[in-house]
């Protein structure tokens, strides 16, 4: 356990955060809202405590199967601004002043939404976000780990609506069996394009699928990557080309990715060298938010406020902010830092 202390300078802490997820983020409170609304045509329960016990995830699979679930909940453009504005709010009271969302658009246009209409409706909300609550908010456009039809729709989207805030092409969901490498040709048109790339890889696949988002999807930062701590070369070139890896230690743990938090591979990937950011992935289906990962954090690594301090440093030099916000965001990183030492003078 960390200190109280500890626990407090984490909480004040101007932070980024580079990976979660826009549906994963919902509130419990927005979810049973959502499942209210369409009670009779979802399992999802209507109630926020119920909605928190449904998040009891068995495996990796079994989240996939939980997720679409509430993925489906999403029927309006109402809905979209809700939950994206919901979360910019619970962000900023953990004191994210930057976050790239990553958001999964091909679900909703199955759905209904037009790419268009989906377009502006998150950009509406990631302004209005950034007027109420002053966190800015950034978009990762995610393939849901499907070639053909999913993965162009996805890129058609990026390329085709490019809204102001999108930055980068993700790649998610299921992993195991679906190689990296064949999502190559929507990688290198996005990269052409100007989209920075931040693949999933090494969540419950091994190093292999790290190597291949690295070697042939061009990946900057790799979401997860636990699995390469496997593999030495692969930590050797992570350290050596500055790739960093998303970690987001609950989420690891809830879909057992990683037997407990005490055999998680954070502190190997960091004795290696590897750049790291703290995420939370999904936070309230995971139990967690984003100051409870930088505390799992703290504890893993044995952090002090200025190791704690050093991971937002971290986070914001990772992320794709530019050079004028994140001098501004490291400055007053620095200057709460400063202010809040509780180091002996
Ligand atoms: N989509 C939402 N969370 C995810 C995760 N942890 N891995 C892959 N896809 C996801
Ligand atoms: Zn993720």
């Amino acid at each position: 356990m960390i200190s109280p202390e500890l626990t407090r300078f984490i909480a004040g802490l101007p932070k980024a955060e580079l990976h979660v997820h826009h549906i994963g983020a919902a509130s419990p409170h927005i979810v049973a809202e959502l499942a209210a609304r369409y009670e009779g045509t979802t399992a999802v329960p209507a109630d926020p405590a119920q909605v928190e016990a449904f998040y009891d995830f068995r495996d990796f699979s079994h989240f996939l199967q939980i997720y679409p679930q509430i993925v489906d909940l999403v029927r309006t453009p109402e809905d979209l601004w809700t939950l994206i504005h919901g979360v910019g709010g619970d962000m900023a009271a953990q004191q994210v002043r930057y976050a790239e969302l990553t958001v999964t658009p091909q679900p909703h246009l199955a759905r209904g939404f037009a790419p268009q209409e989906f377009c502006e409706v998150i950009e509406d909300a990631r302004r209005r976000v950034e007027a109420d609550f002053g966190t800015i908010l950034r978009w990762c456009f995610d393939i849901p780990g499907i070639p053909g039809p999913p993965a162009e729709q996805t890129l058609s989207i990026a390329l085709g609506h490019r809204p102001d805030g999108l930055v980068s092409l993700g790649l998610g969901g299921a992993e195991a069996g679906v190689s990296r490498s064949q999502f190559a040709p929507y990688f290198a048109a996005a990269r052409a394009a100007g989209l920075h790339s931040v693949p999933h890889a090494g969540e419950v696949t091994d190093a292999e699928y790290v190597w291949q988002a690295v070697r042939d999807l061009g990946a900057e930062r790799v979401a997860h990557g636990i699995r390469g701590v496997e593999d030495p070369a692969l930590l050797e070139h992570l350290a050596e080309h500055g790739i960093t890896l998303e970690v987001c230690p609950t989420s690891n743990v809830c879909t057992r990715a990683v037997p407990s938090l005490a055999e998680h591979p954070l502190p190997a990937l960091v004795a290696a060298g590897v750049p790291i950011t703290v995420n939370t992935d999904d936070p309230p289906m995971f139990g967690t938010d984003l100051n409870r990962e930088y505390a799992v954090a703290a504890e893993l690594l044995s952090l002090d406020e200025k190791g704690v301090a050093d991971l937002a440093r971290a986070a914001v030099e990772a992320s794709f902010l530019g050079a004028e916000g994140k001098a501004a965001l490291l400055a007053e990183i620095d200057a709460y830092a400063g202010q809040n030492s509780s180091a002996p003078t």
